[in-house]
């Protein structure tokens, strides 16, 4: 499947599961905090790929339903499905960084959805919400396009999103662009560039405030609702809502 954590492919009844594991390594219980960010990137009104914590052998396990498979009587069908790297024609190399970027990736997405307005707002969204978790490995990887039929292209469910609570409180970088200001992680930014995603100033300012808030009043209660230590609350906490945020 990819990606730097390790991981297995599982089956039951009816779906196949990402199983994503903890590592001695982990300054926290990754499996559990990972389930709360999905979790809360839900309550924020985001498309989010399903989750569950399964304990194995004494640990937990997170176990994300894959989005590219469906379960028919005669096996599984395969969905197509590409990342943002291939929607923004570049890679993973360090010096194509420069191309990894929020707007370009709207403005690609405008060209090939079924869904334009939609996917470009939960693309907006999903930018928001990885600053308002200081997830700053929102790399083009991160982001995939999925059609399930002939030709309808969409923005696939939000996965992989992890908190990393860093030493500065004033400037956090996303992975990719956000706005004119560069990655910064921050409103004023993201509010910048907010009409290639379809959105007035106006709409953007309040999608903005509303998730500041609800993550700022709510994101303790969702975490350890499903499971997260008050150890690893202690440990993640500042990865929320930091100042540098609303900095003018
Ligand atoms: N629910 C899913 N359905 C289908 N494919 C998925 C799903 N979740 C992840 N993937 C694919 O598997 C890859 C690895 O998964 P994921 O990003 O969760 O792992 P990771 O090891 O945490 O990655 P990273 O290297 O970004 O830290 C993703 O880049 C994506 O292509
Ligand atoms: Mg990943």
């Amino acid at each position: 499947m990819g990606g730097a954590r390790p991981k297995a492919v599982v089956s039951d009844k009816d779906n196949l599961w990402l199983a994503k594991f903890n590592s001695d390594k982990d300054r926290w219980n990754n499996a559990i905090v990972e389930h709360a960010m999905l979790n809360l990137a839900q309550e924020c009104g985001l498309n989010v790929a399903q989750s569950k914590i399964k304990r194995v052998g004494g640990k937990d396990v997170l176990l994300v339903k894959r989005f590219d498979r469906e379960h028919t009587k005669d096996g599984y069908l395969r969905h197509r499905m590409f990342s943002a790297l291939t929607a923004l024609r570049t890679d993973d190399s360090p010096t194509s960084r420069s191309n990894w970027s929020y707007i370009t990736l709207v403005e690609e997405l405008r060209r090939f959805s079924t869904t334009p307005h939609e996917d470009a707002r939960q693309l907006f969204m999903r930018m928001v919400f990885n600053a308002l978790i200081s997830n700053t490995d929102d790399h083009p990887r991160n982001h995939a396009f999925i059609a399930h039929t002939a030709n309808d292209w969409r923005l696939s469910p939000a996965y992989d999103l992890t908190p990393t609570p860093m030493t500065s409180i004033e400037h956090r970088e996303s992975a990719m662009v956000c706005g004119n200001r560069g990655r910064w992680a921050n409103a004023k930014n993201m509010r910048s560039e907010c009409r290639r995603f379809m959105l007035e100033p106006t709409e953007a300012e309040s999608i903005i405030k509303t998730m500041a808030e609800f993550i700022e009043k709510g994101w303790y209660k969702t975490v350890r609702r499903v499971g997260v230590s008050e150890r690893d609350c202690e440990a993640i906490k500042s990865a929320f809502v930091y100042q540098g945020f609303f900095m003018e």
